[in-house]
């Protein structure tokens, strides 16, 4: 039988994937200072009409909701949670580039630029307890 192999080899490819270091949160966090920081801060954690990126999890009752952040980041739910009117860019050139899959709860997977997933997993490392 020649599926063990193939499992083998499949088991690596996805350790591979997890690893990039163009999805990383260090990856992330690059893009953050280059792209967000003008409007959410150096510390994320905003300021008037700008949500604090470090109380995402905690502001959707402690359970960090992963699909809607990269929803948002990759302008499916844009405008769609805007704080007293005021509404985040669509960051188009963030949508070029190298594409990887990103997996999600429930073992469900999504094709998305790496960019995002970086972003994403940046996000997703620096949230914190309600105050
Ligand atoms: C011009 C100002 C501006 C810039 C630049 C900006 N944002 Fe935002 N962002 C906002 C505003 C305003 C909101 C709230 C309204 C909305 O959701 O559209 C928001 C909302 C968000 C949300 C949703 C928060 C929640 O609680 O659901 C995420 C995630 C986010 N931004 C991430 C980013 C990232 C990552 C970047 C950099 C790529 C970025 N933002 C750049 C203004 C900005």
């Amino acid at each position: 039988m020649q599926t063990k192999p193939l499992l083998l080899l499949g088991l690596a490819l996805v350790g591979l994937g997890a690893c990039s270091p163009f999805t990383s949160p260090q990856a992330g966090r690059s893009l953050y200072a280059q792209n967000c920081v003008a409007c959410h801060g150096t510390d994320a954690r905003g300021g008037a009409q700008m949500p604090d990126l470090t109380l995402i999890a905690a502001r959707a009752g402690g359970v960090y909701p992963q699909t809607r952040v990269l929803d948002k980041l990759d302008g499916y739910a844009r405008g769609q949670t805007a704080y007293d009117g005021v509404e985040m860019p669509n960051f188009g050139d963030l949508l070029t580039g190298r594409l990887d899959r990103v997996d999600l709860p429930g073992g469900r997977s999504r094709l998305l630029p790496e960019k995002i997933i970086a972003l994403e997993a940046y996000l997703r490392s620096i949230q914190r307890p309600a105050p």
